[in-house]
């Protein structure tokens, strides 16, 4: 096969976005999927088509693999490569495969399909150090970059935490909708108000991680107890309206054990 500039296996959408953004950027790039066919409109735009994994190695320097998970690459790769993995997986899966990929890096994606190839798409990547220098510039076809460290762990680490911001804003926001839907409020009505909220909460956040670096946690917008009350509040409205309360009592849960004159953040000392 011809030498391009980058490989990329894993045609899902996300990987097919991918192949597709360093087309775009005007990079040769070779790829290989399981279901072949999904290289076809590929191939149409330039891509070389790999007949096997091996080969789609071989052709490139970079190596880019967006798969499933950490299964399918264990599947596919027999013995160690270099590769960029942007495949999801944990801190301790990302340590196991760069002990067989030592020179490689793995990368987290912090944007949807339709994101990739804009500056708006974070993809952040740890490991070595030296093959990230290399290739950032061919990486910046399919998103911004940013180097975490040489601890292989740090971008599934990283895109854990984002995972568990995203899924606890939008469980918050989904149960806020389900309230004022039970009052005949519509969910898009609701849209201003929310993001006005979420802004508020963005302009905390800076000063909660300095609380939870030092340990110490004097209140900033309110003491615990002040939230406390208020969790009740909204556990009692949710049952008055049919919601599931669910959310809310776990909430109040975790404040169990907490000094109640502390700020908000004291909660991190419940999650350790
Ligand atoms: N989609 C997103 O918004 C998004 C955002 C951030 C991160 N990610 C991560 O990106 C990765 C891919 O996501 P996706 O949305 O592209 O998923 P997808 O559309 O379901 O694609 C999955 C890909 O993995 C391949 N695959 C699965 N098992 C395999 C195996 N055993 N051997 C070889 N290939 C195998 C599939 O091949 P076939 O086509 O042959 O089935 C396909 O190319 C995931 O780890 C995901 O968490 C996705």
């Amino acid at each position: 096969m011809q030498t391009t500039d980058v490989t990329v296996i894993g045609l899902g959408l996300m990987g097919h976005s991918l192949a597709k953004a360093f087309l775009t950027a005007g990079h040769s790039v070779t790829v290989w999927n399981r279901t072949r066919s999904k290289a076809d409109d590929l191939v149409a735009l330039g891509a070389a088509s790999a007949a096997t994994i091996q080969e789609a190695t071989e052709a490139s320097e970079l190596v880019v693999v967006c798969v499933t998970d950490f299964a399918a690459i264990r599947e596919q790769f027999g013995k160690a490569v270099t590769l960029v993995n942007l495949s999801s997986g944990t801190s301790e899966q990302a340590r196991e495969t760069a002990e067989w990929a030592p020179a490689g890096l793995d990368g987290a994606i912090l944007a949807v399909p339709d994101g990739i190839g804009t500056d708006e798409a974070v993809i952040v990547y740890s490991g070595d150090r030296a093959a990230y220098e290399r290739h950032e510039a061919t990486l910046k076809a399919i998103g911004t970059p940013s180097f975490l460290g040489e601890d292989h762990s740090l971008a599934a680490l990283h895109e854990m935490a984002i995972l568990s911001l995203m899924w606890n804003m939008l469980n918050g926001f989904l149960h806020g909708t389900a309230l004022l839907q039970a009052a005949g409020v519509s969910a898009a009505s609701y849209v201003p108000l929310a993001e006005k909220g979420v802004d508020t909460i963005k302009s905390w956040l800076a000063a909660y991680a300095d609380q939870v670096d030092a340990g110490d946690f004097p209140p900033l917008d309110s003491t615990l107890d002040v939230h406390v009350a208020a969790m009740d509040h909204l556990i009692h409205e949710s049952r008055h309206l049919g919601v599931g309360a669910e959310l809310p009592e776990f909430l109040k849960s975790l404040t169990t054990g907490v000094d109640p004159t502390r700020g908000y953040a004291a909660l991190v000392s419940r999650l350790r």
